[in-house]
């Protein structure tokens, strides 16, 4: 029987890893122009860690993660929980007060695989930490757009706010009690969350719930003045960045750090899967995990998303790197001269391939027309007795003669020149 991939786990063949390496080092560009360092983070951590963060009663935490049971280890669901673990554990915060931190890798959910999700998913993540004003949530909104249209990536901006410890519990029993005056026209899941988690049950994607929650109070019309003069600030600064957006005042986020500043980056592309990213501020979370009393915000955007967006919505094909040079060794006899050369080209930099197996002259050509070569080096048994390599533009399809006299070394600065 053959081994394969399982369900929700999936290879990045080489094709699509040109475009990966694309997404990724533009959002490394981008970030770093906004002041980001990069960390890098463990993928096992305490299963203590996502209970404490993410809530003991989201989905993520209930049902969705890969976990240790044994050894009280859990395969990170997310990135923001372990950037505040490292963060409280150096003691970050003591050497700079704002910290501005990002990530990239690899996170892990046990849902239900369909396209665009997967249960091995991968983050670019980024965090502001140690900042409360409105300026800064506006500024990595924008940092966040900013990456989707560098990409070429059409989504919508929705923002919310989630409120805070003051104005929050008393919306919460508002609505837990409208919840129960329609209950019974609330899916068996969103009963049950109307005492666990009302507030999922404004996020439920079934119509005929979403349809029941229509006229439900919203957080926006009883949030504290605190909030509401942050929310507004937040408002304002997206306007002065020219930042389009939208008011969700039911959305809610499945994790339950959130606090004030919610935001998410939709598309009508990708079938169930409307967020591209998200993510918003979360200024208890770093108390709750034992740390300073210090905010921060962020957000997470899925690279298969993007990458899937991108080759739906952006039709031109990406070019897989092409070569340099390709060394057709023709005969046994250029064999050694051809190989000792590829491996000079490649210390001295040059994107070489060679083909060891002998085959006809076509053959190699062709196979340097495979690999996109700019030119072919061709030596046989000929070339090496006149000394006289036969350099090929592969475009142009003109042929010159190349000296083999001399050493390895004069011979890769000759072909050096000559493929400038
Ligand atoms: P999240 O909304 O759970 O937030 O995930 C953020 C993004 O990760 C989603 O918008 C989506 O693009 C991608 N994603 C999530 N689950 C999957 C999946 N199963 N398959 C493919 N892609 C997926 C967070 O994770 C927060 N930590 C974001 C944040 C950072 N908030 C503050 N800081």
């Amino acid at each position: 029987m053959k081994i394969q991939a399982i369900n929700g786990f999936k290879d990045i063949l080489p094709e699509a890893a040109v475009r990966w390496r694309s997404i990724e080092q533009c959002a490394r560009d981008i970030f770093e122009r906004f002041g980001m360092r990069e960390i890098r983070l463990p993928i096992l951590e305490s299963t203590e860690l996502f209970v404490r963060s993410i809530g003991e009663s989201t989905d993520v935490v209930e049902k969705e993660m890969y976990t240790f049971t044994d050894k009280g280890l859990t395969m990170r669901p997310e990135a923001t929980a372990s950037i505040m673990r490292a963060f409280i554990e150096h003691g970050l915060h003591v050497q700079q007060p704002v910290q501005r931190l990002y990530t990239i890798g690899p996170m892990f959910r046990h849902e239900r695989p369909q396209k665009g999700r997967l249960r091995q998913f991968h983050q670019v993540d980024a965090e502001i930490i140690g900042a409360v004003e409105p300026q800064i949530d506006a500024e990595l909104i924008a940092m966040g757009q900013m990456l989707l249209d560098t990409l070429g990536i059409k989504v919508n901006l929705e923002i919310n706010s989630l409120g805070c410890p003051v104005c929050r519990p008393p919306y919460k029993q508002r609505l837990v009690t409208h919840l129960q005056e329609i209950s019974s026209e609330l899916c068996d899941d969103c009963r049950r969350r109307t005492l666990t988690n009302p507030l999922r049950v404004l996020d439920c994607k079934k119509p005929p719930c979403r349809a029941a929650v229509a006229d439900a109070p919203s957080l926006l019309d009883v949030l504290c003045p605190e909030c509401d003069q942050h929310f507004f600030g937040v408002r304002q600064s997206l306007e002065l960045l020219a930042i389009p957006f939208a008011i969700n005042r039911f959305m809610v986020r499945g994790l339950d750090y959130y606090t004030r500043t919610t935001f998410e980056f939709l598309t009508t592309d990708l079938g169930a899967q409307a967020a591209v990213g998200a993510g918003g501020r979360y200024d208890g979370l770093i108390e709750q995990l034992g740390g300073p009393k210090l905010s921060g915000i962020g957000f997470a955007m899925g690279v298969e998303r993007m990458a899937l967006l991108m080759e739906q919505q952006d039709k031109t094909q990406w070019p897989s790197e092409p070569m340099d040079l390709f060394v057709a060794a023709l005969g046994t006899e250029s064999l050694p001269l051809c190989t000792r050369l590829t491996h000079e080209l490649r210390l001295q930099g040059i994107k070489t391939a060679i083909d060891y197996s002998g085959r006809s002259l076509k053959a190699q050509l062709k196979q340097a027309s495979r690999v996109q070569a700019r030119f072919t080096l061709i030596i046989g048994d000929d070339e090496m007795e006149r000394q006289q390599g036969i350099l090929r533009n592969m475009a142009s399809q003109e042929q010159c003669p190349l000296d083999l006299n001399g050493a390895h070394h004069q011979l890769a600065e000759r072909l050096l020149e000559a493929l400038r």
